[in-house]
């Protein structure tokens, strides 16, 4: 069961909703609860790395093609080939840090098939999705381009299931060298003199599954041997990524650390909100009330995963200077009937908002060891931030997890307060992993200090019925203003489309204000409120 750092959860037996298998009545809709609490405003110590709103683009369906990318000819209004619109609107969300070109595509990624003039570019089969007939047309340059434009880290994700370690080895150089070396030359000849900067190098990618299926011990020697060719060139820096493990695997993080923890910066974790990895996994806009608890209970389980994680890496690792990227994270539901299979398209509701707010403020508790996340994916896969219609209409949709990028965008770089809060839990469903069912605090918060002295705070009111009032001391701070944004929905499966892209959408909040150094906030049922308070 998640336990709270920071942030004390109470089970309140008045105020408790009990909704597993109970209908729950319109009666409940009318009254707000109270939530009393204290902000600790100077007390921040841990920052909040701008690394936890990364994201994921891999070659996966119509992420790369459709989605960033049309090419220069294409009758969609773009920019050097990337979509104008999508574009513009992932600059609005000052993406701190962009991972490429997978999952499990990039270990049967050859580098060299996706540079040089493009006719002559070999294509090959996209084996792990739906069998799609890649054009290399997006390559390196393509995407190191992009995070230029974008003033992105790219987060290269390297081949070591198929790959060779010279093969590794060079795509560094050719990426990073700028001397009179072979690679440095090559790049040049194709068209980019200058050397990029590229910071973070993930050394294969689910290494236990797609990415070859190995042995955490075959895979900790093949870590060290591969990460050991991959230069630092010219004074480029690389953070060294091992592919860490999946969810409850606790074992893969125990034997990387103690094999090969000395030789990596970060190890990544892989968590999507998911059903199960067999059968069905529910329709992304078809669900009750009870699925939309049981993802609220899911999701949040992803914090005690976490902190198993973190403290097997305590044990190796007590400094804390390995990180913990949870570098693919989100819901994952099944493919929009109609669309390609293995193409894992699926719509966007609200629901998937809350999971996007309840795991950027779990990621946020957990700062001092959680350096990067990137949920997956971008665009058109999985829990997106933007739907393209790749049909040719050229339209485009900012989903509901959009906009809570968009509005947490401030906690990026900002010192992590604590907040503790009397929040009431709702007991919800479980399954295998939680057989006695989850508890799911009705309210989801968190606070950070900007650099210029103000406070970010999101509160996300998780009940589907009930309003929540808040009183919260503001401790160390004589603030004496507060303005908000807030998303909501009249119904929790609300979502944007082509034909309806504003369903969803933030509006401007006016239900908080400071009194007596005491921050007072009424938060609607079903409501993500970020508030800055100065
Ligand atoms: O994000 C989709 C896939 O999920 C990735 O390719 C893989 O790493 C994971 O299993």
């Amino acid at each position: 069961m998640p336990t709270r750092s920071n942030h004390k959860t109470t089970l309140n037996m008045k105020n408790k909703l009990i909704i597993a298998g109970l209908a729950l009545t319109s009666s409940l809709t009318l009254s707000a609860q109270e939530i009393t609490g204290t902000l600790h405003a100077d007390q921040g110590t841990q920052k909040i790395h701008k690394e936890i709103y990364g994201q994921f683009a891999e070659h996966l369906g119509t992420c790369i093609y459709g989605g960033l990318w049309v090419g220069e000819d294409s009758p969609i209004p773009n920019t050097k080939g990337y979509r104008t619109d999508v574009f513009n609107a992932l600059k609005e969300l000052q993406i701190p840090v962009l991972r490429w070109p997978g999952g499990c595509f990039a270990d049967e990624y050859h580098w060299m098939d996706g540079i040089g003039p493009k006719e002559n570019r070999p294509k090959m089969q996209n084996n792990n999705w739906g069998g799609t007939i890649e054009d290399n047309s997006f390559g390196t340059h393509e995407f190191l381009n992009l995070c230029e434009m974008l003033g992105t880290e790219p987060y290269i994700s390297g081949n070591v299931g198929s790959g060779t370690v010279e093969e590794l080895a060079k795509w560094v150089e050719y990426m990073t060298s700028d001397g009179d070396t072979p690679m440095a030359k090559l790049r040049r000849q194709n068209g980019r003199d200058k050397a990029w900067k590229v910071k973070f190098l993930g050394v294969g990618n689910e290494s236990w599954g797609c990415g070859g299926n190995m042995l955490p011990e075959y895979y900790a020697d093949l870590y060290r041997r591969y990460s050991t060719y991959c230069r630092n060139y010219d004074g480029n820096q690389l953070y060294k990524i091992a592919s860490g493990a999946s969810d409850y695997d606790y074992n893969w993080t125990k034997v990387l650390m103690e094999k090969a923890g000395n030789l990596m910066n970060g190890i990544s974790l892989h968590y999507y909100t998911v059903t199960g990895w067999t059968g069905s996994k529910g329709s992304a806009l078809k669900f009750t009330d009870d699925d939309y608890y049981w993802t609220m209970g899911k999701c949040l389980e992803l914090e005690d995963v976490i902190k198993k994680h973190a403290e097997i890496m305590d044990q190796y690792d007590p400094q804390k200077r390995v990180g913990l990227l949870v570098d693919e994270w989100g819901t994952w539901w099944d493919e929009e009937p109609g669309t390609i299979p293995g193409h894992l398209y699926q719509q966007n509701s609200m629901r998937d908002a809350f999971v996007a707010a309840l795991t950027l403020n779990l990621f946020h508790r957990h700062c001092d060891r959680v350096k990067m996340a990137n949920i997956a994916q971008v665009v058109n896969v999985l829990q997106s931030m933007i739907l393209t219609d790749t049909k040719g209409t050229g339209h485009m949709v900012l989903t509901p997890t959009y906009h809570v990028f968009r509005m947490y965008k401030g906690f990026q770089e900002a010192i992590y307060l604590p907040l503790d809060l009397n929040v009431p839990t709702i007991d919800v469903r479980g399954d295998d992993h939680a057989k006695d069912g989850r508890k799911v605090p009705v309210v989801s918060a968190s606070a950070a200090k900007k650099a210029d002295g103000s406070i970010i705070m999101s509160l996300a009111n998780v009940s589907l019925d009930k309003a929540q009032e808040l009183s919260i001391a503001l401790d160390g701070s004589n603030a004496k203003t507060v303005t908000g944004e807030i998303l909501t929905c009249k119904k929790i499966g609300d979502y944007n489309d082509f034909e309806h892209p504003d369903v969803v959408k933030p509006e401007v909040f006016k239900g908080a204000k400071v009194k007596k150094n005491t921050l007072q906030v009424k938060i609607p049922a079903k409501s993500i409120v970020v508030l800055n308070i100065k």
